[in-house]
């Protein structure tokens, strides 16, 4: 089993709850990340990592991984709107970065790399009675889908007797995270029930969507990890099980009823009508380690719990912080952040000379 492991992009939404969770189940943990959402805590940060900041479109070297049995390769751009705000960033960092990191990786003796890859590269598939397969022909429609696809066509061809690249294929992801994002469906829906009072729902919410939970995400990173070489090798799973596919219109109703929210179907025509169903038959065959936990309305119901324990506010909810366009607008306004994406200067200066939030090091 691989025991030493390093997770890029350890300090965002799903990072921060993938950490602890290897941690706890034992493993040797190690991140690397540039720190774009370092600060952005909705609750505390819940382990401690040693690790630089890097950034890996050139940080890090061969030598670096050596020693590591499998790389978790979170870290990217993480949605459409900042693929839109500029391309090149996206193509830089979700292609460019990911097949050198994993090229390193090979070269260093890594044997397994586990790359984060999103549904979303099926596109629009429209006929919500078929459930899309991994073999299902690939429609990216944005620069951010595009970045996954390309991503996992480079990477595959790295792939060798000692190096097995695996595409987890996420759907939407939810959950409680100390690095909160608001920015994704079903978080922003229990968000706004809590702490506006009101679900709102901008098609007629018959689209379909897959909603994993991001327990049950850890759970099928780990599950790959620990899987036998050829059960896995160069292969793509889509992460989930049959229930987290959910019409829209039934997830606000979860998040209305749990918090006592007001739903407003809006139904308006230029709303998002995206609609596509997931298979999952492939994780359950190859992956029987794997057992997603979470309905989407069981998961609705404990995010709606969560959130009203910590008492989540208007003010709070609407925070740049937690949607990730703003923060990086935020960051590129304030010029801590140059016009290729990177730290400028003086900010990498006064960063170095910051403790870390999770006591963590600092390059
Ligand atoms: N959250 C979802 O719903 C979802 C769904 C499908 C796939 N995914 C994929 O899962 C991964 C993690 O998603 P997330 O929601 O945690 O995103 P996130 O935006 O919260 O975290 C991404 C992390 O990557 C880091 N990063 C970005 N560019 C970097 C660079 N050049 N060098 C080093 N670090 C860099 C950021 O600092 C950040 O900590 C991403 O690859 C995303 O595309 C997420």
């Amino acid at each position: 089993m691989a025991k030493r492991i390093l997770i890029t992009g350890h300090l965002g939404y799903i990072g921060s709850v993938m950490v602890p969770y290897f941690l706890e189940a034992g493993y040797e943990v190690h991140g690397a990340d540039t720190g774009f959402f370092e600060p952005c805590l909705l609750t505390p940060a819940r382990a401690a990592l040693g690790g630089p900041r890097v950034d890996l479109r050139d940080g890090l070297t061969p030598r670096d991984l050596e020693g590591f049995d499998a790389v978790i390769h979170l870290a990217a751009l993480s949605n459409d709107p900042i693929g839109n705000l500029n391309e090149r960033w996206t193509r830089e960092i979700n292609g460019g970065a990911t097949v050198r990191l994993a090229a390193m990786a090979r070269e260093a003796g890594v044997e397994r790399f586990l790359f984060s890859s999103s549904c979303i590269m099926y596109g629009a598939v429209g006929d919500p009675t078929h459930a899309v397969e991994e073999t299902a022909p690939l429609d990216p429609r944005t620069q951010y889908a595009r970045s996954k696809v390309d991503a996992e066509r480079a990477l595959s061809p790295l792939a060798t007797e000692r190096f097995s690249p695996v595409y987890l294929r996420n759907g939407t992801v939810y959950g409680l995270s100390p690095r909160m994002r608001f920015d994704t469906v079903l978080n922003s829906l229990a968000g706004s029930a809590v702490a506006g009072g009101a679900v709102r729902v901008f098609s007629d919410g018959k689209p379909w969507r897959p909603v994993v939970h991001v327990e049950d995400v850890c759970a099928a990173f780990r599950a790959a990890l620990e899987a036998p070489r050829e059960a896995v090798h160069n292969e793509a799973f889509n992460v989930g099980a049959g229930f987290v596919n959910v019409q829209i219109g039934a997830l606000a109703r979860s998040v209305a009823e749990s918090s006592g929210a007001r739903l407003d179907v809006l139904a308006q025509p230029e709303a998002d009508q995206r609609t596509y169903r997931t298979s999952f038959s492939k994780i359950r065959a190859r992956l029987p380690g794997f057992q997603a936990r979470w309905t989407p309305q069981e998961g609705a119901a404990r995010l709606v719990e969560e959130l009203q324990a910590l008492r989540l506010r208007r003010e709070q909810f609407a925070e740049a912080r937690f949607t990730r366009l703003h923060w990086l607008n935020k960051l590129l306004g304030e010029g801590a952040l140059g016009e290729d994406l990177r730290w400028t200067a003086g900010c990498r200066a006064a960063r170095s000379t910051r403790p870390a939030e999770t006591g963590e090091v600092m390059a």
